[in-house]
């Protein structure tokens, strides 16, 4: 298919999504959004968050960096960068004092809670940009089993949390549809589930660069449903009663959100969903979904 014809699918299914707010969806997924990071506190003693993030912010600055607060927890936004530097090429990414990611990637962590005494699974982990915020948010004390079933991406995975300072982890190189086979030992151990599913990446269009639909195809996302299914039943088996699991999207489409979320409640009557939303694109949001359910004891 054209990217032109793709292009005019994409804005149709927008549309049908969103009929009383298209427009405002549409307008704000025509141009990219502001570069977003967090600072890594796993790098250094947790009494000098302040002064260290105070440095980092300040050699930016220099840099020629102008750098505003973000709206969640320990999120910054890149204002203007300047003409010859990329947040990308400065020491502070390279060290890993600074991890690039966007906004509403930060959020399935903060609606998960992840406290120092639990037991954390990542199941859908790499590159590691949720395993480090929930090591981060934990001060390194929550006990996290991360898996990832691509190869290369596992390793890129490995390679994130250790540059970045995370410990206590476990990598698992394995499918996460078939882990309560292989690990029966897992049922309902873990207090936290974190279920950051594949999915089409509809968030991800920016419709003033008609490249970004190379990849998108208007029937995934009805395949990815089934993996998306199989994926958060055996989030669901491996959940502690009483525990969390959060499931997100960077998606929009319906099969792959709000569908898959109902299908899970119908299976696992124990699960009750606490909140789900739809994270609309706004100037520095991207579009996102995510559904915090928890499993009664
Ligand atoms: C949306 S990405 C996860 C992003 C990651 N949570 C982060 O924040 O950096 C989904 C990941 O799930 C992996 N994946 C897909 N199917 C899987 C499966 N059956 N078992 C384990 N991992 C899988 C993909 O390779 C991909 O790395």
């Amino acid at each position: 298919m054209e990217l032109t014809q793709k292009k005019e699918q994409f804005v149709n299914k927008i549309k049908t999504l969103y009929p009383n707010n298209f427009g405002e969806v549409l307008k704000n997924i025509e141009n990219p959004k502001p570069v977003t990071f967090r600072i890594n506190t796993l790098l250094f003693p947790a009494k000098d968050t302040v002064e260290k993030t105070q440095q980092i912010l300040d050699t930016l600055t220099s840099l020629g960096f102008e750098i505003e607060q973000g709206p969640l927890i320990n999120s910054y936004i890149v204002k203007t960068s300047p003409s010859n530097l990329r947040l990308s090429e400065t020491k502070a990414f390279e060290t890993g004092q600074i991890y690039i990611q966007n906004l509403s990637s930060m959020l399935p962590v903060e609606a998960l809670g992840p406290k120092p005494t639990d037991k954390v699974l990542d199941l859908c982990a790499a590159p590691g940009s949720k395993t480090l915020q929930i090591a981060q948010a934990t001060q390194n004390l929550a006990q996290i089993t991360a898996v990832e079933n691509n190869r290369n991406r596992f390793f890129a995975l490995q390679k994130n949390l250790e540059s970045h300072g995370a410990k206590n982890f476990t990598l698992l190189m394995e499918n996460a549809q078939y882990l309560t086979n292989r690990h029966p030992d897992f049922i309902e151990s873990f207090d936290k589930v974190l279920v950051d599913a594949p999915c089409s990446n509809e968030g991800q269009v920016v419709l003033n660069d008609i490249k970004s639909l190379a990849r998108w195809n208007p029937k995934t996302p009805k395949h990815l449903a089934k993996l998306q299914k199989k994926l958060i039943a055996e989030g669901a088996k491996l959940l502690k009663k009483d525990g969390t699991l959060v499931y997100s999207t960077c998606t929009f489409s319906k099969e792959e959100n709000e569908d898959v979320v109902s299908w899970v409640l119908t299976k696992f009557p124990n699960l009750k969903l606490i909140e789900q939303s739809r994270v609309l694109p706004n100037n520095n949001f991207t579009g996102f979904f995510l559904a915090k359910l928890v499993k009664s004891a």
